[in-house]
């Protein structure tokens, strides 16, 4: 039997109705059986300190730490934010980078897309956020890069995915499982 790599999925919006969420699952749906995508939540973890770091850490410090050195591979599903990472994203990329020598990013291939009603598809965010994965060594797919523009008419009503966007995914979910399993099997 083929291995099944599991993917940390971590999203840059809190949002109810956030698009980045429905593009993450839908990524979901329709990845290779290869991977097994898994949305890590983010929205409750304490702005990072190192002070909380000092002692006993906080229950979602623990949690979320243990939640992603379980996984295999790590994926962004981000929104740009005043052309960069929103903070609530860099804040979980903060967290999980310490303790000091104690990262759980290391080594996990990634890949990150970026998602907006806008023109340029948050590429701004997707390159401040591969800026700090260069420092945190994750091998980050290169090609192909992921900006989804106009996202806005992504889903419709109904939350259904828009045939004309999910050739776009599925190139790029593809493409993720082939880069997984080349770093996992090396
Ligand atoms: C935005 N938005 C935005 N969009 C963009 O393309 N570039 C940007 O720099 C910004 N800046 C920005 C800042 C803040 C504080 C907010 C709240 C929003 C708009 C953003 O792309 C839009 O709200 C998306 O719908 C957010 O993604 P979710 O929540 O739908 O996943």
């Amino acid at each position: 039997m083929n291995n099944v790599y599991t993917v940390a999925v971590l999203v840059g919006s809190l949002r109810k109705q956030s698009i980045n969420r429905k593009v993450a699952l839908a990524l979901a749906g329709l990845a290779p059986a290869s991977l097994k995508l898994t949305i890590i939540e983010i929205g409750d973890l304490p702005l990072y300190s190192e002070d909380l770091d000092a002692g006993e850490p906080p229950a979602a410090y623990k949690v979320f730490r243990e939640q992603v050195r379980a996984t295999d591979a790590v994926l962004f599903v981000t929104p740009e934010y005043n052309r960069s990472v929103p903070g609530v994203l860099k804040n979980a990329i903060d967290v999980g980078s310490r303790p000091y020598g104690k990262s759980v990013w290391g080594g996990k291939p990634g890949a990150v897309i970026s998602v907006s009603p806008g023109a340029i598809g948050g590429f701004g965010a997707n390159h401040h956020l591969r800026q700090s994965l260069v420092f945190l060594d994750v091998p980050c797919m290169q090609q192909p890069e992921a900006y989804l523009g106009g996202a806005g008419s992504a889903f419709d009503e109904a939350g259904h995915l828009s045939e004309s966007v999910k050739p776009f995914l599925q190139s790029f979910i593809n493409a993720y499982g082939h880069w997984v399993e080349r770093y996992r099997k090396a």
